[in-house]
Parts: C-alpha cells; sequence; structure tokens
C-alpha cells in the first residue's frame, strides 16, 4: 500500500515535472519568435510590411485570366515576380477553379516558395490559404467527409477532432499550412445557403464541436507537419441575416450576440485558434469589417485574440462598392485597417497594397497600426515553421487518403445519418426485398458532398472522387443489381419519368426515394422559397399512391420543408451532406448493418413561417388560440431514432437546493430493452423558471454519446455548476440567478433550486 502511494506520488511529480518543462519550452519558443518577429520587422520597408497585409488569390500569378485559367493549371513565372518581388505580397489564397493532384500543388507550393525565400531582400515565406472544410476538398485523393452540419450531428466530439487531425494532414501534405475552417457562425436561420457548413443552432453542441475542431486541426504543436493552423470564420453575426439571403443584414442586439453568437468564437480562441475570418456582411447597420467595436474592442480587448485577423473575399472593396460607408477604395482601406484587420483577402489586384501605403505615407494610419497587423502576420509564419520548412515531401504523408481515414469518414457518415421515422420498425430492410431506387439523389456523388468538393459549388461531376458508391451504387453493391430498379424521376427541380418510376414502383417491394438540393453554397445558394422543390414533391405523391412502402432518404443543404409527404413515407432518413462515405453509410442503415444514432443538430421546420428554435421563448409556443401549439416543427432538436430501444429512469440529484459554488451531480440511468447494441445519446436540458431576461422553453448543457450493449443497462452522470446556468443580461454580462431550474432528459424531469 505505502509503496503505492510513493509511486504515485513519483508519477504525480514527474506529470508536473514534465508539463513545467512543456510550459517554459513554450515560452522561450514564444520569446524566441518574439525576438525574431522584432528583428525582422525592424528591417521592414513600408512596402514590405504592406505586402505582408495583401493576400492575392492564386488566380493573380496563374496562366490564364481570373477565374477562367487556363488548363492544365500552371503558375505564371512574370506574374509571380510581379506578386512576390514587386509587391511583396505575403499571402496566396485557394485553388484555381479546381481540385489538383498533391503533386501539382507541391509544384505549386514550392515554386511560390522558392521565389519568395531567394528573390526577395528578406525572404520571408509565403502564408498560403485554403477552404478544406470537409477535408482536404481541393486536392485529389483526399479523405472527403461529411460536411460539419452532418458532423455536429453524430453528437460525437471525439470523432469531430479526428476528422479535423486527418483534414490537417492531408492539407499540410499538400503543402498547405493554413485552413480557413471551422464556420462557427450558428444555424439558426434555415434559409441561409451555408447552414450545411455550421454546426447547428445550439450553442452548447457547437462550442464542444469547435473546441474538438481546433484541437483537431492545430494540435499542441502548429508547427507540426501534420498541423495546420486554423480560422475561425465567420466573425461575427454572419449566419443570422434577417431575409435568409447571403450577406445581407442581420439585426442582433449586442446581448443576442453574446448569448448565441459569440460563444463558439470564444471557445476557438480560448483553444487558441491562430486566426479568425470576419462577416463578409452587416449587423445593426455596421459592416462588420469596419466595426472597431467588434475587431478590436471585442476581439482583441476583451476576448484577447492574439492571432492573425483575415477579411472575407475582397469584403474591404465591398464597404465601398456594396456596402456603401466609404466614398472610396482608399476610404474603405482606411476604414476597415483602422477597425482592426490584419490581412486582407484583396484578392484579385494590387489597389489595397497602392492604397495601404499612400495613407500610411500621408498620415492617414500611424505606421504603429500596420506593425501590429505585420507582427501578427510574421508571428503565425515562425509559428507554422515555414521560415524553416516551407515545403512538405510526398513521402512523409504514407497515410494520405488512406484506407483507415476513409474508414473514419465513413464512421463519422454512419453516426451523422439521423432516423426521423420509422414506421412499423419497416427499417432495416430484409436484403431479400426487391427495390425501386429513386429520386435525383440516388445516383449523385456531388449531391451527398455538396459545395466546397473539388470545385465551390460542387457540382462539376469532372473532378468527382473515383471508385465512391452513390446510394444507387452502394444499395446494389449490397443486395446484388438484380434485385433493384433505378429511374431518376424527376430531377432536382423537373418531372422526367415519374409515370414510368411508378410503373415500375408497382413490381417491387419497397421504394427507397433518395430527394435533394442541388450542391451550392454563398450566394449561389439563396433560396426563394425553403420548400423542397414540387417536382420531388410530385414524384412522391404518385409514388403513395400504388401503397407500396416508400423509405425517404434526405441529402440537403439546409432543411427543405417536407410537411406535404412526411405522412406519405413510412421511414424517413436525414443524412445531411454525408460526403464521399455517405452513399455506402446509407444502405448500411436502410439494411441494418448500421444502427443508426444521429440527432438533429437542429429544428427540423414544418412550415415556412415557423421559423423557431428548439430553444425558443414560452411566447413562442402560443398559437393564434393562445394554445400552446404554436411551436409545432416537423422534428425537434436532438431527436433521431435507433433500431435499438432506450428506456430511460431513474433520474436524480444530488441535492434539490445547491449553493453557487455547489457541484449537482445529475445521474440517470438508460437501458437497451432491445436485442440489439446500439449508441444513444443522452441530452441534459435545463428551464430557467423565471428570470430577468426572458428564459427559453429549454436549453441543452450538457450530452453524453455512449454505445450500450442490448439487453444492458448503464448510468449517466453528469456535473452541474453555476456556471452551466449563466445567461446574458440587459447590461450584456453573463450573470446567474437565483431560483427554479427544472431539468430534462429524455421523457424525465426533476427541479432543484439554486440559492445563495
Ligand atoms: C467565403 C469564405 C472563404 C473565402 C475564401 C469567401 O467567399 O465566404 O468562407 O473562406 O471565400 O475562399
Amino acid at each position: 500500500m505505502k509503496s503505492n502511494k510513493i509511486i504515485l506520488f513519483f508519477i504525480l511529480i514527474s506529470t508536473v515535472f514534465v508539463s513545467c518543462v512543456k510550459q517554459s519550452e513554450n515560452n522561450s519558443q514564444n520569446n524566441n519568435i518574439e525576438i525574431k518577429v522584432n528583428d525582422l520587422l525592424s528591417k521592414m520597408t513600408l512596402e514590405e510590411k504592406v505586402g505582408q497585409m495583401t493576400q492575392l488569390n492564386l488566380d493573380v500569378i496563374s496562366n490564364g485570366e481570373i477565374y477562367k485559367l487556363d488548363e492544365p493549371h500552371q503558375l505564371n513565372k512574370k506574374k509571380l515576380i510581379k506578386a512576390i518581388v514587386d509587391y511583396k505580397v505575403g499571402s496566396i489564397l485557394n485553388c484555381g477553379g479546381h481540385s489538383y493532384s498533391r503533386e501539382h500543388w507541391h509544384e505549386i507550393i514550392n515554386q511560390i516558395q522558392k521565389i519568395s525565400k531567394t528573390k526577395t531582400r528578406l525572404g520571408i515565406p509565403i502564408l498560403y490559404g485554403i477552404d478544406a472544410i470537409h477535408g482536404a476538398n481541393y486536392t485529389i485523393g483526399s479523405t472527403l467527409f461529411p460536411q460539419q452540419l452532418a458532423q455536429a450531428a453524430t453528437w460525437n466530439p471525439e470523432l469531430i477532432e479526428k476528422i479535423t487531425s486527418i483534414t490537417a494532414y492531408e492539407v499540410r501534405a499538400s503543402g498547405i499550412p493554413w485552413n480557413f475552417s471551422p464556420v462557427l457562425d450558428l444555424g439558426r436561420q434555415p434559409l441561409w445557403s451555408r447552414f450545411f457548413e455550421t454546426y447547428g443552432e445550439d450553442v452548447y453542441l457547437a462550442k464542444k464541436m469547435t473546441a474538438s475542431a481546433i484541437k483537431g486541426y492545430q494540435g499542441n504543436d502548429v508547427s507540426s507537419k501534420n498541423k495546420v493552423a486554423a480560422c475561425m470564420k465567420h466573425f461575427l453575426g454572419y449566419s443570422f441575416s434577417l431575409s435568409g439571403k447571403d450577406r445581407t443584414p442581420a439585426w442582433i442586439p449586442e446581448r443576442e450576440l453574446r448569448q448565441y453568437f459569440l460563444p463558439t468564437f470564444k471557445t476557438a480562441i480560448d483553444e487558441g485558434a491562430k486566426t479568425v475570418m470576419i462577416n463578409s456582411g452587416e449587423i445593426n447597420g455596421i459592416p462588420v469589417h469596419a466595426n472597431y467595436d467588434i475587431l478590436t474592442k471585442l476581439l482583441r480587448d476583451e476576448l484577447k485574440f492574439k492571432g492573425v485577423v483575415v477579411t472575407d473575399w475582397e469584403d474591404i472593396i465591398k464597404l465601398y462598392k456594396i456596402h456603401k460607408v466609404a466614398s472610396s477604395l482608399k476610404e474603405a482601406v482606411k476604414i476597415s485597417v483602422l477597425a482592426g484587420i490584419d490581412l486582407s483577402m484583396v484578392p484579385n489586384d494590387y489597389e489595397f497594397s497602392d492604397l495601404l501605403i499612400q495613407l500610411v505615407k500621408e498620415k492617414q494610419i500611424p505606421e504603429s497600426r500596420i506593425n501590429e497587423s505585420v507582427k501578427r502576420i510574421l508571428t503565425l509564419k515562425f509559428e507554422l515553421g515555414l521560415f524553416e520548412n516551407s515545403t512538405a515531401l510526398i513521402k512523409d504523408y504514407p497515410d494520405f487518403g488512406s484506407e483507415k481515414f476513409q474508414k473514419i469518414s465513413y464512421e463519422a457518415a454512419s453516426e451523422s445519418i439521423t432516423l426521423l421515422k420509422n414506421t412499423n420498425n419497416i427499417l432495416p430492410l430484409s436484403k431479400n426485398k426487391s427495390v425501386l431506387v429513386c429520386g435525383p439523389s440516388a445516383n449523385s456523388l456531388n449531391i451527398l458532398n455538396g459545395a466546397w468538393t473539388h470545385t465551390w459549388q460542387g457540382i462539376d461531376t469532372n473532378f468527382n472522387t473515383k471508385n465512391k458508391a452513390t446510394i444507387l451504387k452502394s444499395i446494389i453493391n449490397k443486395i446484388g443489381q438484380s434485385k433493384v430498379t433505378y429511374f431518376e424521376g424527376v430531377t432536382l427541380d423537373a418531372e422526367i419519368n415519374i409515370q414510368q418510376t411508378v410503373a415500375e414502383a408497382k413490381n417491387k417491394d419497397v421504394i427507397v426515394v433518395c430527394l435533394g438540393e442541388l450542391p451550392c453554397t454563398e450566394k449561389p445558394g439563396d433560396i426563394e422559397d425553403l420548400t423542397l422543390p414540387i417536382a420531388q414533391l410530385n414524384l412522391v405523391k404518385a409514388l403513395a399512391k400504388t401503397g407500396k412502402p416508400i423509405i425517404l432518404v434526405i441529402v440537403e443543404n439546409r432543411p427543405r420543408i417536407i410537411n406535404e409527404i412526411e405522412n406519405l413515407a413510412q421511414s424517413i432518413l436525414m443524412s445531411y451532406l454525408p460526403g464521399d462515405e455517405g452513399g455506402k453509410a446509407i444502405s448500411d442503415i436502410l439494411f441494418g448493418d448500421v444502427n443508426p444514432s444521429g440527432k438533429l443538430p437542429f429544428t427540423y421546420p414544418r412550415y415556412t413561417g415557423s421559423l423557431i428554435p428548439y430553444d425558443h421563448k414560452f411566447s413562442e409556443k402560443l398559437d393564434k388560440n393562445f394554445t400552446e401549439n404554436g411551436y409545432n416543427p416537423q422534428y425537434p432538436f436532438g431527436y433521431g431514432l435507433s433500431f435499438s430501444n432506450f428506456i430511460y429512469s431513474d433520474l436524480s440529484l444530488s441535492s434539490q437546493t445547491i449553493s453557487p459554488v455547489d457541484t449537482l451531480i445529475v445521474k440517470v440511468k438508460v437501458k437497451n430493452t432491445s436485442n440489439l447494441s446500439g449508441k444513444e445519446v443522452i441530452q441534459l436540458y435545463i428551464s430557467d423558471t423565471y428570470a430577468s431576461i426572458t428564459p427559453s422553453v429549454k436549453k441543452l448543457i450538457a450530452f453524453d454519446k455512449q454505445f450500450i450493449e442490448k439487453g444492458k443497462e448503464i448510468t449517466v452522470v453528469f456535473k452541474i455548476t453555476k456556471d452551466d446556468l449563466t445567461f446574458v443580461d440587459k447590461n450584456n454580462s453573463s450573470i446567474y440567478e437565483e431560483g427554479d431550474f427544472e431539468i430534462y432528459i429524455s421523457n424525465l424531469t426533476n427541479k432543484f433550486i439554486l440559492k445563495k
């Protein structure tokens, strides 16, 4: 016993010692970097400094015209010299239109770095950035994962860390050290074209996913050849425009900004996120790129963000040309730099650089402001190890696109797909059944992946990953060609052969209808109507007349309204955008090789006029008769069925009263009463009975995804402190208030009082 204690003591001492050594190593590394940055900065001319603050699109240095590059892609030596040597540009972004092989990426990055290191006075490496938002989606042969919304539907933060860690590896394997991901905008406006890029509508779930994503991308040492600098985007309030259209005004009072839209960014900053990209739109009448209060007071002074602030695409130009808060481009540059941006994603010309140099020479912007930004950019370049080793070697990345990585993508797709309906347990289907597969998303890898897949909008089939199975192909692989017939029936928005499809359905045991949405993002993804296109609804209505069971598989960017056909389907699988492995995962769920465990990370609305999130206010429950039926979504947040059956019991609290220093222990038993093992997400919600700011009807404050073996019962334990009970008050401070709280887990409730 005594010797055990001694061993324990030594383990403790050595752990403390190791972590002290690590801490002091980090500190001395930071000091070193600071010395190097200051030294470099002291040697730089104004032109060199402004160059560091300039980011150009790859098109500017490539053969061909901007947005119309020559094929095959090649860098243009003259343009390269102009950008890097003449203009001393510090950063380049993006791919020129479509994904490239790793070899080509290496060639591009090597050429760029060679010029910057050998042909410029100070040899400062270029910081290359890319949107690798669901895997290294601009590199051929990479692992493509489900999009972020689907990732959130797994409710499995460990899986998100694995996904982002693999993405980091594969992005670095492409020679690129900086990733414009994750999107930390909250998905509370279902009309928005980028809804699928978010972690959904809930603050707590999104925070959990955020923390994992930053860890996965950056790890403990961002200079590692397997890690990248993350870029949290788009700060702040981008996702919640009033109209639902991309880059249109949001009206969000400061209290709501802090309550809903800020926490994910704060989490990422606390996790050490290295960079942030700014919201391209406006909040409360002020474009965020022009907002000193948000970019400097909030981000720097309050949140203590030390990293690099990059603008979004052409957003300084937009202050003048679109938002009209600057009467010239020069004024736009001045406003934005003084508001706090460090790096301008210009990205197609040199006007930003010319004007910024003028502004500093005219003393309209102090050089000290420029120095701050350049310091941050150089610091990042040192932290990423770009000065020592800015090029990667293909041989150092043997796991790129490997089977083991694809397995994680498959796991993520399998854990995300959400079973929304399963009347009479029609799923899983027997493999002996004959199946009619139809609908526009049945045979499309593009729809499974969505935008940001090999191309920006993800619709060009020429670049699709080879040998990946669509839903149709996966079903054929599983049950054999002879049992499967395929008719498209409709395209995404027009009828093709509904009658033939219906005729064929009559000869089959079951119909799998795969509906969906064209891959799209940003402005091209704006829609006029949240309802699924009529042609697709008509297909389901016509098929329903056959009386054959209908399984709906939905593959979409955002929750398109399905109320006219929901009751015509016996079973519904929400697939989000599940990525390259999505077809296989869907078919494995349909035929019972995978037990579904995804849960909705948003409220699925029933009506286009009722886009109400789950954590709405009590007044939103009231309908026109003053009864509490006003909140009536198609499916609630957190919802999702399993082929197993889970029974919750014995919700107990360690005390009915806690003080602000106490920890409340909440226990609940969950039994898998079925004969199939499966995963369940145990979700803990609270409701503040009365509060000085109208409380939400309920709010998620904890969850735990557990594998529960058939017939087994587990006890899940949660710990709650006053920090879980806080909200933002009328003075925009985070506070807690004494009083009664309700706890909800599944169908169980309990109560406690918080008292000083
Ligand atoms: C998008 C950003 C993206 C950037 C670079 C912009 O249009 O809003 O999310 O990172 O382009 O591709």
